[in-house]
């Protein structure tokens, strides 16, 4: 049989371009390796998620006094929390599979690549078998980069540990060391803090959260800093020594921290070797030092070879799961010559720490850097009732960015800025001007009015 679709990986680029495919009467065939869900849901999105929020809930018992309410010792149980995480995981995974078979995909549990190009299908091979299909959809994602620090690679594996290995720790650390103050590192460094590690961040910039908002990552630095984290800005590690971290300060100063687990989170990298496309003739996408770093696409999440689409982290441009499904649904209504187009204007971030912190569209720096002109409204979130009602001596602050009218950068540090950031999606990506978004109704009391109100 020739499919209609071939899609490799089954992240969540994948598994949603295979839904939307299949349910659109494409015959589709998705094969993965490992789990379906991919990195998001097997090791990354949803595991830390899970573990955050028992550590958020233990954060609220621990100082439950603060609303008046006494919880005598409360404690955290670890390893429940790992069996709990592992639970959710399972269960969402199940739930991917039933969405495949709902749409009728075929799923194969293995790695496949592209072999050769026939008269009107490509041929793939995974396992034994060989397989047809008329296009193909590359999602193979990213895996964390490795930097080529002394004595890091060595210790993959006992002390040194990415987020994959993180999520399966044989007991709590006392010490953690965090190679890379980015989302990662900080979501892992806010989760074993709450559950009473000592955890020390060293970050080669001068701020934490990377093209994060400057103000905000600051804030949300200082709140971590009060928690005891630990954090060296500016500083290069030059080498890893067993359970010890050597690094540079920016006046030059070498320095070292001690941890029974030191987790290396500096980065991905996008997946795009060994599946046949150099063969194919895909194009690669390359970084200013010419280095490969993704699979060339267009808007149409088309590749230089007609046939071979490519959404996701493969792409190594967003690298995030909701970027991912977005790029997916894309390439779908491309193969199904319905008109559409990958926008990247407003794909939010956001780091799920307590508090947390999320942001869309254009920041200051990004602003300044491509010099446009932005008006900034900020208000900080205790103007909201809702906030101070439920978040007792909690600070937090949104901003937003105007530029020519519209609205084109929000930015929020406070719970539950993961929420309240997809209206801020909506106004950016519909192009809303901020007369338009101060005449929208918000639920009261709610957090989401501080959007209104920051305007005011
Ligand atoms: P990242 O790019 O967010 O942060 C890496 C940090 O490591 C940067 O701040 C960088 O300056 C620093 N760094 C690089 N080399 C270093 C060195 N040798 N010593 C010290 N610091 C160094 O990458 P991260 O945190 O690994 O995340 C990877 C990807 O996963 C990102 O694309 C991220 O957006 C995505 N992700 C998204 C999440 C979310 O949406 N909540 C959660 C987790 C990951």
């Amino acid at each position: 049989m020739t499919f209609d679709l071939a899609i490799l990986g089954g992240g969540p680029a994948g598994y949603v371009a295979a839904g939307r495919a299949g349910a659109a009467g494409l015959s589709v065939i998705l094969f993965e390796k490992n789990e379906l869900g991919g990195v998001c849901l097997n090791e990354g999105c949803i595991p830390t998620k899970t573990l955050l929020y028992s550590a958020k809930v233990f954060d609220y018992a621990r100082h439950a006094d603060k609303y008046g309410v006494t919880v005598p010792e409360a404690s955290v149980d670890v390893s429940a929390v790992f069996k709990r995480k592992d639970k959710v995981v399972k269960k969402l995974v199940g739930g991917v599979r039933v969405q495949m078979r709902n749409a009728g995909v075929e799923v194969v549990r293995e790695a496949a690549s592209i072999v050769a190009k026939g008269a009107d299908a490509y041929q793939l091979s995974a396992g034994e078998e060989y397989y047809e299909a008329r296009q193909i959809l590359v999602c193979t994602g990213s895996e964390a980069v490795i930097p080529p620090i002394p004595g890091l690679r060595e210790g993959l594996g006992t002390t040194v540990v990415t987020n994959r290995e993180i999520l399966s720790l044989p007991q709590q650390p006392q010490r953690l060391v965090v190679i890379g103050g980015g989302v990662i590192g900080m979501e892992f460094a806010s989760f074993f803090n709450s559950i009473g590690t000592e955890v020390t961040v060293v970050e080669m910039l001068p701020k934490i959260l990377g093209p994060m908002d400057e103000e905000i990552s600051a804030m949300l630095q200082a709140q971590y800093a009060k928690k005891g984290v630990e954090f060296h800005l500016g500083c290069k590690v030059t080498a890893v020594e067993g359970n010890t971290v050597v690094y540079e300060t920016p006046e030059g100063e070498v320095c070292r921290a001690q941890g029974d687990c030191i987790l290396v989170s500096v980065g991905r990298r996008a997946r795009f070797t060994g599946i046949g496309l150099e063969e194919m003739g895909v194009e690669l996408a390359v970084n200013a030092a010419g280095r490969p770093v993704g699979i060339k696409v267009d808007a149409q999440m088309r590749t230089s070879v007609p046939g071979i689409y490519a959404a996701g982290d493969v792409t190594g441009f967003s690298m995030l799961a909701h970027t991912a499904s977005r790029e997916g649904e894309v390439a779908v209504n491309t193969i199904l010559e319905k008109a559409d187009a990958m926008s990247y204007k407003a794909i939010p971030g956001v780091v799920y720490t307590n508090p947390e912190v999320a942001g869309v569209g254009l920041t200051e720096a990004e602003a300044s850097a491509k010099g446009i002109a932005v008006t900034v409204h900020k208000l900080p979130m205790a103007f909201s009732g809702r906030f101070v009602a439920e978040n007792e001596r909690g600070e937090g602050l949104c901003k937003i960015l105007e530029a020519d009218g519209a609205v084109v950068g929000v930015h929020m540090l406070g719970n539950p800025s993961s929420e309240i950031i997809a209206a801020a999606c909506v106004a950016i990506e519909k192009g809303l001007t901020v007369e338009a978004l101060k005449t929208v109704v918000f639920p009261h009391p709610t957090v989401s009015e501080i959007l209104k109100e920051t305007l005011f």
